[in-house]
Formats: C-alpha cells, sequence, structure tokens
C-alpha cells in the first residue's frame, strides 16, 4: 500500500440470471476500473442480485470471481442473508447467523458494516439492539479512520418513493454516530442515483448503482422513480493520513 488507501463502492448490482449478463458485464466493468485505481478493498453494499434466487448468486459469484483486491458483501433489501452465506462460504467474516453485520480490522481504515434490511420488505429498519451493536462496535476502534458503510439512505433524501422506503427509525443512528468522532464517512446504496447527506459530523454519501439510475421526484408531480440514461457507476473513497477521504463518482 502506497500510502493511499483505497476503497471501490459497488452497490445495487442487481445480477439476474436472465439478462445475458448485462448486469454481471457492468460488475465486471467496476471491478475492472477498480483493479486500474489500485483499490485496497471492493466492499458490494447491498442489492446484490434482483430477485433473491440461487441461480442469481451463482451468476455473481461467477461475475465476482477474480476480484482485484479483497472482497466484501452486504445485504440489501433485494437480498437473502442464507443465500449469500450459503454461495460464499468462503467469506468467513460473515456471521454465521443472524445479521450480517461486521468490522473489517486489518487496514489503515476500519470499515464497519451494518445490516438493517428487513427480509420480505423494501424499507430498512434500525433497531435499539443494532444501535447498540454499532455503538459498541465502534467503541472498539475509536482512535481509527472508520468508514460506516450500509445498505439504506439514514437521511431524507426528498424523495417521494426513497422516503418512503427508506431507513426507518434512522434517528437512532444520529447519537451514535455524534459519540464517535472516528467515523469519517458513512457510505450507502440503495437510491440508485449518487447523493450527500450528513448524519452528525459525518458525511454521508449515497452510491450510484452499477445497474440503472433511477430519476429524482421531489413532488408527486414528477415521474415517480422512472428510469433514467443518466450515467450507472460505482464510488472510489480514497484516504491518506494527511489528507483524509474523497469520494469520487466513477461512471461506468
Ligand atoms: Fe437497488
Amino acid at each position: 500500500m502506497s500510502g493511499k488507501f483505497v476503497l471501490a463502492q459497488i452497490s445495487d448490482t442487481h445480477v439476474r440470471a436472465d439478462d445475458s449478463g448485462e448486469a454481471a458485464r457492468k460488475l465486471r466493468c467496476a471491478l475492472k476500473q477498480a483493479r486500474q485505481y489500485q483499490a485496497d478493498v471492493i466492499l458490494l453494499t447491498g442489492d446484490l442480485v434482483n430477485d433473491e434466487r440461487p441461480e442469481e448468486y451463482a451468476a455473481l459469484k461467477h461475475a465476482l470471481a477474480d476480484p482485484p483486491a479483497p472482497l466484501f458483501l452486504m445485504p440489501g433489501n433485494h437480498d437473502d442473508r442464507d443465500l449469500i452465506r450459503r454461495t460464499f462460504p468462503e467469506h468467513d467474516y460473515l456471521p454465521r447467523e443472524g445479521f450480517l453485520s461486521y468490522a473489517i480490522e486489518h487496514f489503515p481504515i476500519r470499515v464497519v458494516a451494518l445490516d438493517q434490511i428487513v427480509p420480505g420488505e423494501t424499507h430498512g429498519l434500525l433497531t435499539p439492539p443494532q444501535a447498540d451493536w454499532l455503538d459498541r462496535t465502534l467503541s472498539a476502534g475509536p482512535d481509527r479512520p472508520t468508514l460506516l458503510a450500509l445498505h439504506h439512505p439514514p437521511f431524507l433524501t426528498h424523495d417521494v418513493l426513497f422516503d418512503r422506503i427508506g431507513l426507518l427509525d434512522a434517528g437512532l443512528l444520529a447519537p451514535v454516530v455524534a459519540k464517535h468522532r472516528q467515523v469519517m464517512r458513512v457510505i450507502c446504496g440503495h437510491h440508485h442515483r449518487v447523493a450527500i447527506g450528513q448524519i452528525a459530523h459525518a458525511p454521508v454519501i449515497v452510491a450510484p448503482s452499477t445497474s440503472w439510475v433511477y430519476g429524482l421526484a421531489l413532488s408527486d408531480e414528477q415521474p415517480i422513480a422512472p428510469v433514467t440514461p443518466e450515467q450507472t457507476g460505482w464510488m472510489l473513497h480514497v484516504w491518506t493520513e494527511s489528507g483524509g477521504f474523497a469520494s469520487h463518482f466513477m461512471g461506468i
């Protein structure tokens, strides 16, 4: 590592078994770009597949073969925790049961992944036990620059649809983040478009989808979640000890 730490955040890949490999092709394209940028870590922030089907996870696994850096997976609302565990048994950082929340300790940046999906629901939910888990986990590394990842944006985007299907009880998050000044970034996906928010002192970055982009609807008069021709992509987060973080949209 050169002093720079590069995390490639790839989100909402929505791999299907029957789309002639289009989602998988875009995922492979993002991985190829991450290789060119010498990513140190690849983090997939949920909606790995489209319909929670085993054959989709098989297609995902095929697309993720030979990643350019250590690869970490998180679930989104289109995912099934047990199918992720079963398809990727070698991913031994994933808890064997319950939520797929974990901390990655062996890089200059500590990455804390918070699973807040609700099986069968489109929205996410943060519960007091999960907020406690996060508080305890962050308390274990108070001096380590930390990036917190989840799937659903934990702030109001003012999009008519995505605030309805966002993170319920997100208000539990701000007091926890506020306690832990080492949280330098919060990153998420779900919205299929880039957006910036804030939780306590920490900027929140919503990554785009590699597969498609949703338009923004600030009122009911505007089309709700239309698929637009905007550019798909992923997010490159680069950090140095002296310069902190910068986050870049990388178009596919
Ligand atoms: Fe998605």
